[in-house]
């Protein structure tokens, strides 16, 4: 997290809004998962902050990566385009998973050439990777519970573990190769029993799968991993700690074991600089309108029910008031209780821990466009 010093002077010279990305954090927060997850690969989730800088220091640290589109999957090809054909092919085959359950035609008629590995969850999606993407090997996506997760994705992915062996079968019987299974229990998921249950249904359903002929070799047990927004988030630490003896207890160690980790990668590797360009008492309190919203680098307000916090570089009493964005829409509203001293028009405030599901849903609405972007430490 880069000093607040270092924060203005970044403001200077670049203006605001100004999403600094800080790389020394981002190679800090992989080499923390490799440490305390050492059997599990980390693909970092492209989407979580798909800016190519991002993913060319993972891809330096040694990341693989999980693609959901096929502009997320261009640009981790950018960092691969120069190798030899053969070295391009396995990197691709090892360290890509295109873990989007639904793929358009198009995308998988692209996708073929590449042979990735991908995810699916329905027999009308092996009918279509049979036909477009032949090549591709399979993990499928399982249903589990992503209780007190706060992005719930269960209601829209998954097979229910009841069916999972029969659309395993399905994609062998077309001549498709299923590799191993996958799941997701939720994202900023603190409730670390969450992963305890999806490894004994994933572990079941190993079990039943072998009985019936099907062995599988790979086990993905996608992100969810929180990032420390606050003091009440367990330390990854402890999450690693209950996975590492589940896995060692469920999973024989030739079975491959990767996770899909975006916002543990992201989140704590930007902070974003705003200027407050409005201010007025509204029924007694005081509303400060600042250059960058819920539009923009806050959309994970929104879509992401995440709650960031507005810091003052001032210092003085506080208060507490309310936070909008630049546009006229009044779903514009970053807070409506931050402790903040007297602020000016020109001062200056940031927020942390801003790098997942931010910049990544910015859009231009109203004429404002994306705040700019700076590295620093890459
Ligand atoms: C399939 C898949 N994998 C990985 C991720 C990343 O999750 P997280 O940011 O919680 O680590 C997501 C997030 O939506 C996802 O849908």
């Amino acid at each position: 997290m880069p000093s607040q010093s270092e924060l203005l002077k970044l403001a200077k010279t670049h203006g605001t809004p100004l999403f600094v990305i800080d790389h020394k954090a981002l190679r800090q927060n992989i080499a923390a998962f490799k440490k305390y997850l050492p059997r599990v690969q980390p693909y970092y989730a492209v989407k979580a902050n798909s800016n190519p800088e991002i993913i060319q220091t993972l891809y330096k640290s040694g990341a693989s990566f999980d693609v959901a589109s096929m502009p997320e999957f261009l640009i981790v090809h950018e960092n691969i385009k120069d190798l030899t054909e053969k070295a391009r092919q396995d990197y691709i085959w090892d360290k890509i998973i295109y873990a989007n359950p639904i793929k358009a035609e198009e995308t998988l008629r692209e996708l073929d050439k590449y042979k990735p590995l991908m995810t699916y969850d329905n027999y009308e999606e092996i009918k279509k990777i049979k036909k477009f993407s032949p090549n591709a090997g399979l993990a499928l996506r399982l249903k589990v519970p992503n209780t007190g997760a706060m992005v719930e994705l269960s209601s829209k992915f998954g097979a229910a573990p009841g069916e999972a062996v029969d659309l395993i079968e399905a994609a062998h019987k077309t001549g498709l190769i299923v590799e191993g299974l996958s799941f997701h229990v939720g994202s900023q998921c603190t409730n670390f029993e969450n992963y305890v249950q999806a490894l004994n249904l994933a572990s079941n359903i190993f079990k039943e799968a072998k009985s019936r002929g099907y062995t599988l070799k790979l086990l993905d047990i996608g992100g969810g991993f929180p990032a420390p927004y606050d003091a009440n988030v367990e330390p990854f630490k402890h999450l690693a700690k209950k996975l590492n003896a589940e896995l060692k207890r469920l999973f024989p160690k030739e079975i491959e074991i990767l996770a899909e980790p975006g916002r543990f990668m992201v989140a704590t590797a930007a902070t974003l600089v705003a200027k407050v360009v409005g201010k007025a008492k509204r029924d007694g309190k005081i509303c400060y309108y600042i250059n960058d919203g819920v539009y923009h680098t806050f959309s994970g307000i929104i879509f992401d029910h995440c709650h960031y916090h507005i810091k003052a570089f001032k210092k003085g009493p506080r208060h507490i008031s309310a936070v909008f964005g630049p546009t006229c829409d009044a779903l514009d509203t970053i807070s409506l209780s931050e402790e903040l001293p007297d602020l000016k028009l020109g001062d200056l405030v940031y927020s942390e821990n801003i790098g997942a599901y931010s910049h990544a849903s910015s859009t231009y609405f109203n004429g404002f466009p994306p705040a700019k972007v700076v590295h620093i430490n890459q």
